[in-house]
């Protein structure tokens, strides 16, 4: 089935099984394998991307289903001329260390600093308890989203 929607700002058009999901879509089709596959059934949140500005498990999610949409993968959150503030603070936290979990956390964390910038602890605890690491404990990574929320404008009135 030909889908057309957004990736990363450019209009892409797939010609994809009507079972394939966003997920395999977007690493296989499009080789924006940064977006990454653990579980595959929606629990560990390390497939997160954008959609339409929100945080989707795009393992959950039918490249059919994205129609018409605009997809943010953690490849399109990057700079070019290099880390966001939200990365720049996850490496100052050091919020990551074998990184698989990473694109999920950093999509996650984008997703809710652009809607909640003044994001409390508890907030960011409870939005981030969907996405599952294996490595770090979760300290460092509340630290680095909370660290992270000036960039996003939190306390301007
Ligand atoms: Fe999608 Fe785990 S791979 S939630
Ligand atoms: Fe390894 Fe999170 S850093 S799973």
């Amino acid at each position: 089935m030909a889908v057309t929607l957004q990736v990363n700002g450019a209009t892409r058009t797939l010609d994809v099984p009507p079972r394939m999901t966003l997920a395999d879509a977007l690493r296989t089709q499009l080789s924006l394998t940064g977006t990454h596959l653990g579980c595959e059934h929606g629990v560990c949140g390390a497939c997160t991307v954008l959609v339409d500005g929100a945080a989707v498990r795009s393992c959950l999610m039918l490249t059919v289903q994205a129609e018409g949409s605009s997809v943010t993968t953690v490849e399109g959150l990057s700079l070019p001329e290099g880390l966001t503030p939200l990365q720049q603070s996850f490496k100052k936290h050091h919020a990551l260390q074998c990184g698989f979990c990473t694109p999920g956390m950093i999509t996650t964390a984008h997703a809710l600093l652009t809607h909640e910038a003044n994001a409390d602890e508890a907030r960011v605890r409870e939005v981030i308890s969907g996405n599952l690491c294996r490595c770090t404990g979760y300290v460092p990574i509340i630290e680095a989203i909370l660290d992270a929320r000036a960039a996003y404008g939190a306390g301007e009135t």
